[in-house]
């Protein structure tokens, strides 16, 4: 098989369907990219793939290239894992990757070939592509298109690729593929995880609603943050209470800086879109709404910033912890904490940032701000801490240690996991969104 585009999505997938004993070649644009895995380097911070990578480089069962053709010639199953970013200048996905690879891999193809998208698409993009493919087949050449939509976490990639939590098939009328796909999955299937197949919109819309659900379960603890904040009232306490009822569940009702990333954000407008283009735009109107409390979580934890300093943060020495959008992943698309640090600086303040695996990504988006080598140096002579991104190293601090580094015993807690007794114990003035302490 091959897969194409080796991001997050697509390096993960290649890797762990070589470990699963497939015989895999990975396709990507980006010659750096290439020749770092081809190196047996992962060019992206995912815990347990570099070990999986070198293996399968090891045994023959994976390579990569940037040459199209030799993955036409090598495979018959292609799994297509380029990227679908937000268009600029509007809330709708940018198919222009995925047009690409068909438009590039089609006309090399010879016989019968699988392409399984695994991109998140926007509804009835399946459809135009299969469309696209067949003007591009030639006379001798069959190209039908499956989506095979990925749910992975960041951070958990190798598990949730391993063994997922179900596997989402969307197939045409009349496909044969699903055979071609339980062979693929067949050791996930052994191990009976469902394996659902459907028609392509309903698998399409499945990864759509899925990643709306999620942002909303977060905008919504956000939202009750928001009241239990103007009531004197404790969120965290709150989600415990009401995540012990299983048809709501205590995952996901983290109150704080909410969510970033390469997905919820960009997924949710995408989906708002299509289904405006579909005639269908009242339905998703409420992510709108969603999509502005998670917004609004960033300014909130601003203000709170200069309301800790006095009324403003110019001149002020402030340590924003965290640049990656969430723990345990070096990915800072639409990262709420560089989203913070970087209004903080705008604001004259001087903010120094420290990411345990972040660091380079941060600086290439961010270059104007302060980056430390250390977490100790990050910390030293601080007017403000603020913990954006919920790292263990954080998270572990010692209140003590951490007090004779900073020039102020003043730390926000973005992200609602410091023990903030401990913290009060050591004469820290502690703050948090949804929280009156
Ligand atoms: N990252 C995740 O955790 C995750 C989870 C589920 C779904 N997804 C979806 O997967 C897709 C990819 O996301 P990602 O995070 O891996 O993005 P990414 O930006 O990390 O990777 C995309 C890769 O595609 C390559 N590429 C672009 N055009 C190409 C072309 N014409 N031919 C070959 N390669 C090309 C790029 O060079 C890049 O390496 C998106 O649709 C995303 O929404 C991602």
């Amino acid at each position: 098989m091959s897969v194409i585009g080796t991001g997050y999505l697509g390096a993960t997938h290649a890797a762990c369907m070589a470990e699963l004993g497939h015989e895999v070649i990975g396709v990507d644009v980006d010659d750096n990219k290439i020749n770092q895995l081809t190196g047996g380097e992962v060019p992206f911070y995912e815990p347990g793939l570099p070990e999986i990578l070198r293996r399968n480089l090891d045994d023959a069962r994976l390579r990569f290239t940037a040459d199209y053709a030799d993955a036409a010639a090598f495979a018959h199953v292609h799994f297509l894992g380029v990227g679908t970013p937000q268009e600029r200048g509007s809330y709708a996905a940018d198919l222009t990757y995925v047009n690409a690879v068909i438009d590039t891999l089609v006309p090399l193809l010879e016989g019968d070939h699988l392409i399984v998208g695994k991109s998140t698409v926007p509804v009835g993009t399946a459809q135009a592509l299969q469309e696209r493919a067949d003007a591009l087949a030639g006379p001798d050449t069959n190209v039908e298109i499956a989506w095979n939509p990925e749910f992975l976490r960041e951070s958990h990639g190798v598990e949730d690729t391993i063994h997922p939590d179900r596997i989402v098939i969307g197939l045409r009328d009349g496909s044969r593929a699903e055979g071609v796909l339980r062979e693929v999955y067949a050791s996930q299937i052994a191990e009976d995880i469902p394996f659902l197949v459907m028609d392509l919109a309903t698998s399409e819309l499945v990864k759509a609603s899925a990643n709306a659900f999620l942002a909303t379960k977060i905008s919504f603890i956000n939202a009750v943050a928001e009241v239990c904040e103007a009531a004197g009232a404790d969120v965290t306490k709150l989600a415990d209470a009401i995540g012990y009822d299983e048809r709501i569940g205590r995952k996901f009702l983290g109150a704080g800086l909410g969510f970033g990333g390469g997905c919820l954000p960009k997924d949710i407008r995408a989906f708002m879109a299509r289904a405006g283009e579909l005639g269908a735009d009242q339905a998703l109107t409420f992510l709108r709404e969603v999509d502005a409390i998670n917004m609004r979580q960033r300014e909130r934890l601003v203000l709170m910033a200069k309301e800790f300093l006095g009324g403003s943060v110019m001149g002020r020495r402030i340590t924003v912890l965290g640049a990656a959008f969430k723990a345990n992943s070096d990915d800072v698309r639409d990262s709420p904490a560089l989203s913070v640090a970087g209004q903080l600086n705008l604001a004259g303040a001087d903010v120094s940032v420290f990411d345990p695996q972040a660091m380079g990504n941060a600086r290439k988006v961010f270059p104007t701000l302060t980056y430390a080598d250390t977490l100790d140096e990050a910390l030293t002579g601080a007017d403000l801490v603020i913990l954006a991104t919920e790292w263990r190293q954080f998270r572990d601090m010692d209140p003590r240690h951490v007090g004779e580094l900073v020039a102020q015993r003043r730390i926000i807690d973005g992200r609602n996991v410091l023990d903030v007794d401990a913290w009060q114990a050591e004469g820290w003035t502690i703050g948090a969104l949804g929280r009156s302490l």
